[in-house]
């Protein structure tokens, strides 16, 4: 009987001999790049996800950031990278808006990318220095209208989250202001609090604790209804505002050509982080929450992505404001 096992076994790998070639996986630490600043929003989402998929697949899943040009040099880190599983990105909406924003894109997510999983649904909150004569979103208004007004507006690059909520803002508006990128969101903060950039529109996976310790000051944030993790902080709408209604999304991606075994078993784990206590928890602190199972899957993030990517292009190319 073992005999005959072992006999039918050894045909089997003769037939198949990519099965007798593939390692187990992971075996070996997993890295994921971070396109933006280490403590922003991305960092935060990833390193925490990060920690539980570690648990999950056995292995250090560690994030390393690679920062600058609104997110697409760490993509084209991954897009470069061997297909194997063990170099990932964290990218977030920017991913979907690079294809329209550089007239020649530095990489096509759709055709270099493999999509793993969606993970988080993030709202965005409209934040300014702490002592802005300002002290709610009407008042923030006239200040931002008021006749020969001078104000600067950080972002995270071209395509960036925080960019793209800031163009909202300018194109409803129509009143001039002076963007500034960063790296990613992180050095924002320090400079709104330092008193040198006036105001911008970030995640809350960033903003939160800021927000409760009143070192920046909140006007709004960007969904239909309060956050529960913000209750003092109206809505958009409530201030006056209803057309500001953003809300930003993350996912994992592999470089394209990775092998689908491999996919499965990230987005796997992807889902047993998602819904990981410890991840829940951060999360809706941070008045997020993780997708549900159903969209942390490879073929929900690749129609969701490719939806995206259809979303923006009219509005971008309406704006006509180019990275390249
Ligand atoms: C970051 O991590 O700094 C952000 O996600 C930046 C952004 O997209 O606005």
């Amino acid at each position: 009987m073992k005999r005959m096992f072992v006999l039918l076994a050894g045909a089997v790998l003769a037939a198949f001999p990519a099965l007798a070639q593939q390692p187990r996986f992971p075996d070996k630490s997993i890295t994921v790049i971070v396109p933006f600043a280490a403590g922003g929003p991305t960092d935060v989402v990833a390193r925490q996800v990060a920690e539980a998929m570690s648990r999950a697949l056995g292995v250090a899943v560690v994030a390393e950031n690679v920062t600058g040009a609104g997110g697409t040099l760490g993509a084209q880190r991954v897009v470069q990278a061997r297909p194997d599983g063990y170099t990932l990105l964290l990218g977030n909406i920017g991913v979907a808006t690079a294809p329209t924003l550089y007239r020649r894109p530095p990489y096509d997510p759709l055709t270099q990318l493999d999509a793993i999983g969606l993970i988080t649904p993030v709202p965005m909150t409209l934040i300014g220095r702490p002592d802005l004569p300002a002290k709610n979103l009407p008042e923030l208004l006239a200040w931002l209208r008021r006749p020969g007004a001078e104000v600067n507006i950080a972002h995270a690059g071209l395509g960036s989250a925080s960019q793209l909520c800031g163009t909202l803002l300018r194109s409803i508006l129509q009143t001039p202001m002076t963007p500034v990128a960063f790296r990613g969101t992180a050095p924002v903060m320090t400079e709104m609090m330092a008193g040198r950039i006036d105001i911008t529109c970030d995640q809350t996976t960033n903003t939160v604790p800021y927000i409760r310790d009143n070192r920046v000051r909140a006007f709004a944030v960007t969904t239909p209804q309060r956050l529960a993790a913000l209750p003092d902080v109206p809505t958009t709408t409530e201030g006056g505002l209803p057309q500001l209604q953003v809300t930003i999304w993350h996912g994992f991606y592999a470089p394209h050509g990775t092998p689908r075994p491999v996919i499965d078993r990230l987005a796997q784990s992807l889902r047993a982080a998602l819904a990981d206590p410890a991840v829940l928890n951060r999360f809706s602190d941070l008045a997020t929450t993780a997708e549900p199972p159903e969209r942390a899957t490879p073929d929900a993030h690749r129609a969701f992505l490719e939806a995206e990517i259809a979303r923006w292009r009219p509005i971008l190319s309406a704006a006509g404001e180019y990275a390249d």
